[in-house]
């Protein structure tokens, strides 16, 4: 691996730091988002990789589904062209953006309130076009110390790395500040590209419009639920094989489960150090059952892992079973799920047209023509 995609010792301290910065913002976001719910525009969303799994649902969908019940508008952006960061192609992807939309429906995101949008940023010209000024605002060696995309470049073990991956973190601010998003609800791997797409809106404000910013400073809005490994005790992915997706049956569920790791210690314990794979399931029985994890360890005791997993499937099959039935029903009605992507795509672009009139203004390109 060439020597600048190792992650060094500077930006890990960096990194850390940044950290503890983002997860004070985060904090206070989150004691003001339900008194003024009105203040906040969400932004974020995933690439058409494959179904959701419940990894995804209970990291990352299910917040999602709180800020939105809250009262925020609320912008998926569902990430197409970040697909052709790591593959050449990427033959699956028109089905997974319909899958991710059935994923999402089924579990209670909702444009059907008005204040909820489902866009593939591919279909949203003026998010794109952002890009340009964008990269004018960041230079090669900030590209170069991203560890998020070093990580990625690693685990997809690229030999050569095309330049959409080392850009997209540029197209990624584009997606958060084209609608002016401010607040982004990910996980602390996205942390990075908040950070450069902190800087871009604020060097745009600067440079380019210091009287009257253009954009806003969004936040990472991040979750406090637990990470949820596979059933190898493994990070959940599909290329592992290792995860239960929302679209299984509650049989396939059974199985997934009967096949999951644990330890040769009858007597259940939580003991994440030491027991990390039995800790991974009791912590899923306790955000299916509200218990804790300790709780859920003591009312099984000696039954051991069988025990363990029979208690776990009932809880999440039960957990899932709304789910599954609203994600069915959606499923049914393809042309619905395309009426709903249309009409996310019409206001994206509505918010991107207004959006890139006032940047080309801020940067003396109107010419009088807008
Ligand atoms: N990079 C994100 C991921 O891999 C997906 C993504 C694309 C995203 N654009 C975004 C997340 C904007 C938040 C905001 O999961």
């Amino acid at each position: 691996m060439e020597e600048k995609f190792e992650v060094n010792a500077e930006d890990v301290e960096l990194e850390s730091a940044t950290f503890k910065e983002s997860a004070r913002r985060s904090q206070a976001l989150w004691e003001d988002l339900p008194k003024n719910p009105a203040r906040y525009r969400v932004l974020t969303g995933e690439r058409p990789t494959g179904p959701l799994h419940i990894g995804h649902l209970f990291g990352t969908v299910a917040n999602r589904v709180r800020i939105q019940n809250l009262g925020a508008t609320t912008f998926i952006v569902i990430a197409d062209y970040q697909v052709l960061t790591d593959r050449d192609t990427a033959d699956a992807v028109g089905a997974n953006v319909h899958e991710a939309i059935l994923d999402y429906l089924a579990s209670g995101l909702d444009p059907e309130n008005g204040r909820t949008f489902f866009f593939s940023h591919s279909h949203v010209p003026e998010l794109n076009q952002l890009l340009l000024p964008f990269m004018s605002l960041v230079t090669t060696a900030e590209l170069d110390r991203n560890p998020t995309v070093k990580e990625e470049i690693r685990a997809a073990g690229l030999r050569q790395v095309n330049a959409l991956m080392y850009t997209y973190p540029i197209h990624q601010a584009a997606d958060i500040l084209f609608c002016k998003g401010n607040v982004v609800p990910v996980g602390r791997d996205q942390l990075p590209h908040l950070e450069l797409t902190r800087k871009i809106a604020r060097r745009f404000n600067e440079r380019f419009s210091p009287k009257a910013p253009v954009f806003p400073l969004p936040d990472a809005l991040l979750s406090d639920l637990p990470v949820v490994l596979g059933t190898d005790g493994q990070k959940m992915s599909k290329s592992r094989g290792n995860t239960i997706m929302l679209k299984m049956t509650a049989e396939e569920t059974a199985r997934a489960i009967k096949g999951a790791k644990t330890d040769t210690d009858r007597h259940i314990t939580y003991d994440p150090q030491r027991r990390p794979e039995v800790a991974n399931l009791l912590r899923l029985v306790a955000i299916c059952t509200g218990e804790s994890p300790e709780v859920a360890a003591d009312r099984i005791g000696d039954g051991g892992g069988g025990k363990l997993k029979a208690v776990l499937t009932e809880a999440l099959n039960a957990n899932l079973a709304p789910i599954r039935e609203r994600r069915a029903r959606y499923a049914e009605d393809p042309a619905y799920v395309r009426t709903l992507l249309r009409k996310g795509v019409e206001r994206a672009r509505e918010e991107g047209i207004a959006t890139l009139e006032q940047v080309r203004k801020a940067m003396n390109m109107d010419h009088g023509l807008d």
